[in-house]
C-alpha cells in the first residue's frame, strides 16, 4: 500500500523517509514534483500543495495534477495537512481537527476531473467527503498516542488568498463553520472523484478576523504551524505505520456511477 501526504502551509518536508527521492510526474493538468521514499517499511508520496517555497496562492494550486499524481503513483489513502482559523472558541490555536464536512465558498477552481464529452459527467456524493474509516483510525491512533485531536469538525473553505473580514466570520460561524481555510475544496471533491480515502488534519494557528484579537498575518499562520511541526509529523507518521491496508468504505467506489451514466455503454456505442 502506498500512502499519500500533501503537505500544506508551513508544512513543506516529509522528513523521516529512507531513500527519500525527487520526481517530476506528468499528468494531464502539468507536471507534479513528488519524493518518494519509505516509512518502516510503507511506502510513501508526497507533495507540497503550495511548493516548497510557497509560491502557489491557493487558488491557484494545480489541485487536478496534485490528485492525478497521487492516484497514478499508486497512492490509495491521502493524510492532508491544512493549516485553519478557528470560528469556534472550543477549537483553540494548535489544535488539530479531523475535518468531517465542508461548506465551500471558492470561487474559481476547476472541481471535477469530468468536464462532459468523451470524460463523462459525474455528480459524486459527498454524504462523507471526508473517508470516515481512514479518519477513524487516525483517531484511534492520536488517542493511542496520547494526540488530543478534534474528532470532527466543519472546514469552511474561502477562495483567498486575502484573509476573511469579520463580517464573514461572523457569517461562516452562523453556518456552521468550525475552522476556516482556502485549500480543502476542491483537494477533498477531487481526491473522492479519484477513489482514494482521503483525510485531513487542520491544524489551528489563529482565531478568525474579528475574533482574534489583533489582525492576521501570514507569519502567525508559520510561527504556529512551526510549533506544531513535532507533534503533526509524529501523528501523520504513526498514521502512516499503522492504518490497515484493507477499505472497507466507500471511497473505491465513489466514481462508479460515471460507468453506467457518464460514458456511452458498448451497447450505445
Ligand atoms: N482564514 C483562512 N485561511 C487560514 C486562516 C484563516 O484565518 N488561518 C490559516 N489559514
Amino acid at each position: 500500500m502506498k500512502i499519500g501526504i500533501i503537505g500544506g502551509t508551513g508544512f513543506y518536508q516529509p522528513g523521516l523517509l529512507d531513500n527519500e527521492k525527487d520526481e517530476v510526474l506528468r499528468t494531464p493538468y502539468g507536471d507534479v514534483n513528488l519524493k518518494t521514499g519509505c516509512y518502516k517499511g510503507r511506502q510513501v508520496v508526497f507533495l507540497a500543495r503550495h511548493g516548497v517555497r510557497h509560491t502557489v496562492p491557493p487558488h491557484l494550486v494545480n489541485y487536478r495534477a496534485n490528485i492525478w499524481a497521487l492516484h497514478s503513483s499508486g497512492v490509495t489513502k491521502v493524510i492532508a495537512t491544512a493549516a485553519v482559523g478557528s470560528l469556534n472558541e472550543d477549537m483553540r490555536p494548535g489544535d488539530i481537527v479531523l475535518v468531517d464536512q465542508f461548506i465551500d465558498f471558492t470561487k474559481s477552481r476547476p472541481q471535477t476531473f469530468f468536464e462532459g464529452g468523451e470524460a463523462g459527467v459525474l455528480h459524486v456524493d459527498m454524504t462523507h467527503p471526508y473517508c470516515p474509516e481512514l479518519r477513524s483510525e487516525i483517531f484511534q491512533i492520536a488517542s493511542r498516542n496520547r494526540i488530543p485531536v478534534h474528532r470532527c469538525g466543519t472546514y469552511a473553505c474561502t477562495e483567498g488568498p486575502r484573509y476573511e473580514t469579520p463580517a464573514e466570520v461572523r457569517m461562516l460561524r452562523k453556518l456552521g463553520g468550525d475552522v476556516v481555510g482556502m485549500t480543502s475544496v476542491p483537494e477533498v471533491v477531487l481526491a473522492r472523484e479519484a477513489g482514494l480515502c482521503y483525510a485531513a488534519l487542520a491544524l489551528i494557528t489563529n482565531y478568525g478576523a474579528g475574533i482574534s484579537p489583533h489582525p492576521l498575518s501570514h507569519r502567525e499562520v508559520l510561527d504556529a504551524m512551526e510549533r506544531a511541526q513535532e507533534v503533526l509529523r509524529r501523528l501523520i507518521f504513526s498514521a502512516v505505520e499503522q492504518v490497515r491496508e484493507e477499505r472497507h468504505c466507500s471511497c473505491a467506489s465513489a466514481a462508479d456511477e460515471l460507468g453506467s451514466l457518464g460514458r456511452k455503454t458498448d451497447q450505445e456505442e
